[in-house]
């Protein structure tokens, strides 16, 4: 199979509201066989703007959880539920996560990852297809089925949720730090020099 096949899509006109919403598509980004991959909700107005997931507030939290981690954001891939923008944030309806639903599984496909992170709420209940309390969950472990496959998910809270919450905060940072070390990606030398920190 083509590396970028089931990465990228080119059109789609599924769901008008976002159809209207949206500037772009926001594929996602990273390599096409990452061990890792991040699963957020939907793009915001900067992910919209620059075409890229994550490069907001949140996606600055993200990094520096990466780099805590001993991790680098050009080993992981990055993508949304939901490709194309809701307006104010809204989260996705549930027939808009239904309609991009597709572009996922294929996705997962390609990619084949170890490892699935799911950042916040939405990603979590989408994958393993249950309501939860990701606060609750936050660390936890899971075999999900996606379409056909069998995927490892672990359950985070969102990189947003700590810009107003500090505990979150350091659930977070563990929640990354987990990751990196199931995926066998931590740098033993860079995770000892960050302990330091905290
Ligand atoms: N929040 C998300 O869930 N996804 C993004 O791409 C940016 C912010």
């Amino acid at each position: 199979m083509d590396a970028m096949e089931g990465l990228c899509v080119e059109s789609c006109e599924r769901c008008p509201a976002l159809v209207e919403s949206r500037s772009r598509i926001v594929d996602g980004v990273g390599p096409a066989d990452a061990d890792l991959l991040f699963l957020g909700e939907a793009p915001g107005q900067q992910e919209d703007e620059g075409g890229e997931p994550f490069v907001g507030r949140s996606g600055d939290v993200l990094d520096e959880a990466l780099r805590d981690a001993g991790i680098a954001r050009s080993d992981v891939r990055i993508t949304n539920c939901v490709r194309c923008r809701p307006l104010e944030n809204r989260d996705p309806h549930k027939e808009e996560l239904a309609n991009c639903r597709g572009y996922l599984e294929q996705e997962l496909d390609t990619v084949d990852p170890d490892l699935v992170v799911t950042l916040g709420k939405v990603p979590s209940e989408h994958l393993l297809e249950r309501s939860l309390a990701v606060t609750k969950e936050a660390g936890s472990l899971h075999d999900a089925r996606v379409g056909e496959r069998a995927q490892r998910v672990l359950v985070s809270v969102h990189p947003a949720a700590t810009l107003y919450d500090r505990s979150q905060r350091e659930t977070f940072f563990e929640t990354i730090a987990q990751a990196a070390e199931q995926a066998g990606l931590a740098d033993a030398e860079d995770g000892q020099q960050q302990l330091g920190d905290y």
